[in-house]
């Protein structure tokens, strides 16, 4: 039911944990499944290139291993860039997802938009195509 990949970034997933001072972080939640992933971003302010990106995730399998290919395609990447890490984007580099899996990756592309949008409030920056996160739970704790 899963890809290779699936179950090898589940097992072994990359960039777990929090940076200290992030410079964005974003926390989404699924409202049906329950499940929570926060992303955190340690972004170059000259460059703007996302130098470290780190995630914590209460959730699925699935959402364990979107949240892990995640952070490993936005890392390098400027924040700019980032916004081409979409849930396909992460759904194509993990040789896919069952079909009722889909929106856990779903919420990859969501935290990074989330922990994006945190960034660029705090900095007044404008990304194109950023929109604000629908629901953001950061301030629920
Ligand atoms: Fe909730 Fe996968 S079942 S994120």
């Amino acid at each position: 039911m899963y890809s290779e990949k699936v179950m090898e970034h589940f097992s072994n997933p990359r960039n777990v944990g929090e940076i200290e001072n992030p410079s964005g972080v974003g926390t989404v939640g699924n409202a049906k499944c329950g499940d929570i992933m926060r992303m955190y971003l340690d972004i170059d302010e000259d460059t703007k290139v996302i130098r470290e990106c780190k995630f914590k995730t209460f959730g699925c399998g699935a959402a364990v291993a979107t949240s892990s290919m995640a952070t490993e395609l936005v890392k390098g990447k400027t924040i700019y860039e980032a916004m081409e890490v979409t849930n396909r984007a992460v759904m194509a580099a993990l040789d896919g997802l069952p079909p009722v899996k889909v929106h856990c990756s779903l919420l990859a592309e969501e935290a990074i938009h989330a922990a994006l949008w945190d960034y660029t409030e705090k900095n007044g920056i404008e990304i194109k195509g950023l929109k604000k996160p629908k629901e953001d739970i950061n301030d629920e704790e």
